[in-house]
């Protein structure tokens, strides 16, 4: 089923292509310049653009486990494929350093190489052709006074016909809304830095919106809630089924510590970005936090939570192995989990971040001291997880029972590994 739908979009994107093909396939190539001397850009501009990198984790996706930042092999995983992050150090043969501002700022607007090759929309330029000028000068300057690394991106794994590229131009007349960011004259100056940093270059969509077949944001359904790396990103407008609200100043420390007690702990995908936004300077997270916390607007009640019957086997499983952490006045004070009725992992839609979290267990930022919740995933079986699961939506939670949650829980042991995925990490608290 899901075969046949993707195969279905990449006929149509053949089909479009084609015709995208003479319109739009053809770009130029920029003349390649010599590398610029550090003493080109102005201090403050450099600084500028490390800010601006933080706030769009483009580290994150340019360097592979243990590599060097910024020198590229990391692989994206997309559903049509993976998809290496590049390597955009100054390096004059493989990454960028041949690049000009222009070439740099035609990347970011249109997700087009200096040599006039298309770019995969794994790289969110759909986002990031909201940057300014100003802003996409700073990321260049910054971008081009690392330390240049000689390093070759491994080859996309893509299905034909993805590997051809003049087909993204089909894609991108289609899906692409380009053009920088325009301030909305009847809103506040501060809801218009958090839109323009959501919207651009921090990239919230990217995850927090739904795709459609060909991998492109369903824009009529912003922040409805998508997913990244078998995680699912809750919505963040008025689908939200989070059991408190989310509000200005609950987003304000969510984004800023990566907690929020009345809510969640951020985990999996989430964790790397709250760790990116910790240089990001306060008034900037209070910007986005008020953007998203309007998008937020009018919700309904939680449901209030069903009955468990009695003598179900997961309150057992329940009792014995989460609940000293878990129940109140617990023996274990060292740090308090966020109380499971009010957790959005339970109440969202889909059970992966539960079944995630208990898996590969919650870590502290550095992963250097005891985990926060260990994993569970040597201790329970496939069956404990799922029936686990389905207890922890029907105690704490009034939202409808969750469908297959055995496949899920295969799903994500296999994806993980049998250690579980011990990845899952917390951001940095204050
Ligand atoms: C979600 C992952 C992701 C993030 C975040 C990301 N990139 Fe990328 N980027 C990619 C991928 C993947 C490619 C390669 C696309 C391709 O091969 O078509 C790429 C390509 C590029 C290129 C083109 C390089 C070349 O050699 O063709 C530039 C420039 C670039 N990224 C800059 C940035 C900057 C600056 C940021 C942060 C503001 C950033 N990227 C954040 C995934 C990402
Ligand atoms: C790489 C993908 C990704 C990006 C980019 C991303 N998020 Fe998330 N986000 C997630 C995932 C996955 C979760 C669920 C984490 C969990 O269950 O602990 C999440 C959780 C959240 C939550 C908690 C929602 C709830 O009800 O539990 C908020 C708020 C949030 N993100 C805001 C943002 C904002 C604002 C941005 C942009 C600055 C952003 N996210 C960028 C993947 C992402
Ligand atoms: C050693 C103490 C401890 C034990 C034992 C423990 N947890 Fe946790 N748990 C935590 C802490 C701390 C967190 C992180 C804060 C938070 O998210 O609530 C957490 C997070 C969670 C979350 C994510 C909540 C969210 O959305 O942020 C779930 C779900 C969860 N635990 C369920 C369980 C289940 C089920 C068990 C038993 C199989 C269990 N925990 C055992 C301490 C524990």
């Amino acid at each position: 089923m899901r075969t046949t739908r993707i195969l279905g979009g990449l006929l149509l994107l053949a089909v479009v292509g084609a015709g995208g093909f003479a319109a739009l396939a053809w770009r130029s190539e920029l003349d390649p310049i010599k590398p610029p001397e550090r003493s080109a850009f102005p201090p403050e501009r450099i600084a500028q653009g490390a800010k601006l990198a933080s706030l769009g984790y483009c580290a994150q996706c340019h360097t592979a486990a243990g590599g060097k930042p910024f020198a590229g092999g990391y692989p994206l995983k997309t559903p049509f494929g993976t998809i290496y992050g590049t390597n955009i150090t100054p390096d004059p043969e493989t990454g960028i350093g041949t690049w000009s501002e222009e070439a740099f700022a035609r990347s970011m607007g249109e997700g087009v190489d200096r040599e006039g090759h298309h770019l995969y929309p794994g790289f969110p330029y759909d986002h990031f052709t909201r940057i300014s000028a100003d802003d996409n000068r700073a990321l260049y300057a910054y971008l081009m006074t690392r330390e240049p690394v000689r390093a070759e991106a491994p080859a996309n794994e893509l299905p034909w016909p993805l590997q051809f590229r003049p087909l993204l131009a089909g894609w991108k007349l289609l899906f692409l809304d380009q053009g920088a960011f325009k301030d909305d004259p009847a809103r506040s100056a501060e809801w218009n830095r958090g839109a323009y940093l959501a919207e651009g270059v921090a990239h919230c969509g990217a995850c927090h919106t739904p795709r459609n077949l060909l991998g492109a944001r369903e824009t009529d359904r912003k922040f409805a809630g998508g997913e990244s790396e078998g995680w699912h990103a809750p919505a963040l407008n008025e689908a939200s089924t989070a059991p408190v609200p989310w509000d200005q100043d609950s987003l304000y420390a969510y984004l800023r510590k990566g907690v929020s007690e009345d809510h969640a702990l951020a985990a999996g995908p989430m964790a790397p970005v709250i760790r990116n936004l910790s240089s990001v300077p306060d008034e900037d997270i209070r910007a986005m936090a008020t953007y998203i916390a309007d998008g937020m607007g009018e919700r309904r009640p939680a449901p209030p939570a069903g009955a468990v019957p009695a003598g179900n086997g997961a309150a057992t499983v329940y009792a014995g192995a989460c609940a000293t952490c878990h129940e109140p006045g617990g023996p274990l004070q060292f740090a308090a989990p966020v109380d499971l009725a009010k957790a959005t992992s339970i109440a969202q839609p889909d059970p992966r971040n539960v079944i995630q979290a208990i898996m590969g267990g919650v870590m502290t930022p550095d992963a250097a001291a005891a985990p926060l919740m260990p994993g569970f995933a040597h201790i329970l079986t496939d069956k404990q997880f799922a029936e686990l699961t389905a207890y922890l939506r029907t105690r704490f939670s009034g939202q409808p029972a969750w469908t297959d949650i055995e496949g899920h829980v295969a799903r994500i042991r296999s994806e993980t590994g049998s250690a579980g995925g011990s990845s899952t990490r917390i951001a940095k608290g204050e």
